[in-house]
């Protein structure tokens, strides 16, 4: 990570705590849409020009960017054709913040047994499991360190992976960020999301008020 962006990430949380988040809601935001009566920006957007001229948060990738991975594994193979359930491998989406990647270990419980003659991608898996390395991923999905995000909430109330990550299983080999993973995207589904009212019943109301304070996303 560039000092650059080091820099914003330090910076941002201080900046979007005090003040200026009232200043944002006074500013009108171009690329903001324009009717949901909402005062605050919804639309993705940097507080700094960014210095690659990119429309980047963050290091986050573009929407439907295919990033090079070590290995040329596929969502499309294991959890498509072969069905293996995510959860499988991101084991940690019901219990923690973050759904986590597959140790080199996870892979290996299948291909210890898997042949790998004529195979290169597989000798590549094979080599970092005999060097003992955990495999080098690119991260796809990153949102900005002032915002709060729990896998763990989310799937327990039932939002299932593909609600926010696509058809990952049927169009994806390495994953792809489909969605724009800004503020707006958020609040749109914590407005609507019908689990709110499953899950509360009366109290659904409450909950949803409580999903769009300020405090819910940004400690
Ligand atoms: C449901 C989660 C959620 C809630 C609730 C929420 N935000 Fe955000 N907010 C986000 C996300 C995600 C981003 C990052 C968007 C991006 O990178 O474009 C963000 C970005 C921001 C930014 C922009 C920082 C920048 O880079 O320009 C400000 C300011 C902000 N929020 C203020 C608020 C205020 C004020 C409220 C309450 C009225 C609020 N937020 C409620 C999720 C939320
Ligand atoms: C409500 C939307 C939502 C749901 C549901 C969801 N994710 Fe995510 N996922 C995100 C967001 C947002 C990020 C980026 C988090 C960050 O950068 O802190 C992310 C990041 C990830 C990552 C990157 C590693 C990490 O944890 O940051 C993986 C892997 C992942 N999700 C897999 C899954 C799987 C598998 C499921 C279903 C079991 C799932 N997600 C359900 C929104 C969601
Ligand atoms: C539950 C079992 C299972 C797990 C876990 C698993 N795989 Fe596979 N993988 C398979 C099977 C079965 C095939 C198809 C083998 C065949 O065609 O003979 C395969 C095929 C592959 C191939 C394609 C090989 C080729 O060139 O045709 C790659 C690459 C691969 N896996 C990488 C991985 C990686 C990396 C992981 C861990 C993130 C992983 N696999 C986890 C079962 C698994
Ligand atoms: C056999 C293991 C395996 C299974 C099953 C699996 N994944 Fe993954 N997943 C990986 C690996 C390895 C990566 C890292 C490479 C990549 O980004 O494609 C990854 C990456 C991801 C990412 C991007 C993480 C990031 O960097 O932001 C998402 C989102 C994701 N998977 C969602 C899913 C969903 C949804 C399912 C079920 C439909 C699923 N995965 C099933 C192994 C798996
Ligand atoms: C596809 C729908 C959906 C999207 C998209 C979504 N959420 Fe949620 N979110 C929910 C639902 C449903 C709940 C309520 C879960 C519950 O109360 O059991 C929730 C609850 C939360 C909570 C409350 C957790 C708590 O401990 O009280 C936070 C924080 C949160 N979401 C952050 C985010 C952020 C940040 C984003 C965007 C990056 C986001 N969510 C995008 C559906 C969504």
């Amino acid at each position: 990570m560039s000092t650059f962006k080091r820099t914003i990430l330090l910076a941002v949380p201080a900046v979007a705590t005090f003040g200026a988040m009232a200043a944002w809601t006074n500013l009108g935001h171009a690329d903001a849409p324009a009717d949901t009566g909402e005062a605050f920006p919804l639309a993705t957007h940097d507080l700094l020009p960014h210095p690659s001229g990119r429309h980047v948060a963050f290091g986050r990738v573009d929407e439907n960017e295919v990033l090079e991975q070590p290995i040329a594994y596929s969502h499309m193979l294991h959890a498509g054709t072969l069905q293996i359930d995510c959860e499988y491998c991101h084991s940690n989406a019901r219990r923690s913040i973050h759904a986590g990647v597959p140790s080199t270990e996870t892979c290996m419980n299948c291909h210890k047994m898997i042949d790998t003659t004529g195979r290169p991608e597989l000798d590549k898996l094979k080599g970092y499991w005999e060097r003992q390395e955990e495999i080098p991923w690119m991260k796809v999905h990153d949102l900005p360190d002032f915002v709060y995000f729990s896998h763990k909430r989310h799937v327990r109330a039932g939002v299932a992976c593909q609600e926010c990550h696509g058809q990952v299983q049927d169009v994806m080999t390495v994953a792809q960020r489909v969605a724009p993973l800004n503020m707006g995207w958020c609040l749109e589904c914590h407005k609507t999301h019908p689990s709110v009212n499953e899950n509360y019943g009366a109290q659904a109301e409450l909950r949803r008020a409580e999903m769009k304070d300020c405090y819910t996303c940004h400690k």
